[in-house]
């Protein structure tokens, strides 16, 4: 199963803020619906509950929460305790994708379980007073591909540029 982490960070890698994001872009909002759906989002627990109510679970997914609290539950969600649950949960040949959706302690973990097939990173083009960070990671391991630039407009106080990053084979555990 091929597994890519999406995430949009500022100039200085900020994700978050008091357990919320930090702007509204609709494009790079309606880019991450488009590519998630019909696959696996999975998710920290504080990721899960900074998402409005009516949102959640995202639709049209497999939501599956990651949390070390062993009796925690949300209506229509997978559970699990440990990132290596996946491997139980989702069979290699699974055709869905497994998107790492964050927060920032999930995208630590998995960085550094070093299972990420393809990184699509929405590179907002402004600083932020972010709180949560995405860890710094080595530019050379990395095929890099952009796939959307958005300019300024009304609809978007700032401008990005979503690129697809994948690993180079030699790399990958
Ligand atoms: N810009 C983006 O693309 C993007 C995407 C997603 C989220 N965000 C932002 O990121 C922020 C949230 O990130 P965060 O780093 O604070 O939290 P997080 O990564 O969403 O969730 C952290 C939680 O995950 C669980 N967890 C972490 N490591 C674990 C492990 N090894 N085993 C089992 N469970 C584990 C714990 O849950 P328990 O405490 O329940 O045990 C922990 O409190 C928010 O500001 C959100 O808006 C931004």
């Amino acid at each position: 199963m091929k597994t890519t982490l999406i995430v949009a960070m500022d100039k200085a890698r900020g994700i978050g803020k008091n357990n919320d994001l930090m702007w509204h872009l609709p494009a790079d909002m309606k880019f991450f619906k488009e590519t998630t759906l019909g696959h696996i989002v999975l998710m920290g627990r504080k990721n899960f509950e900074s998402i409005p109510e009516k949102y959640r679970p995202l639709v049209k997914r497999e939501n599956v929460i990651l949390t070390r609290n062993k009796s925690y539950s949300a209506e229509g969600c997978t559970i699990i305790n440990s990132l290596g649950e996946c491997n139980d949960l989702f069979s290699e040949n699974d055709e869905r994708t497994l998107f790492i959706i964050g927060g920032g302690e999930i995208y630590r973990l998995a960085l550094e379980a070093n299972t990420i097939d393809e990184m699509i990173i929405t590179h907002v083009n402004e600083n932020y007073d972010a709180d949560t960070f995405f860890p710094p990671f080595e530019l050379c391991d990395w095929k890099v591909e952009t796939i959307l630039t958005q300019e300024k407009d009304q609809r978007h106080k700032a401008s990005f540029t979503v690129i697809k990053y994948t690993k180079l084979s030699s790399n990958r555990k």
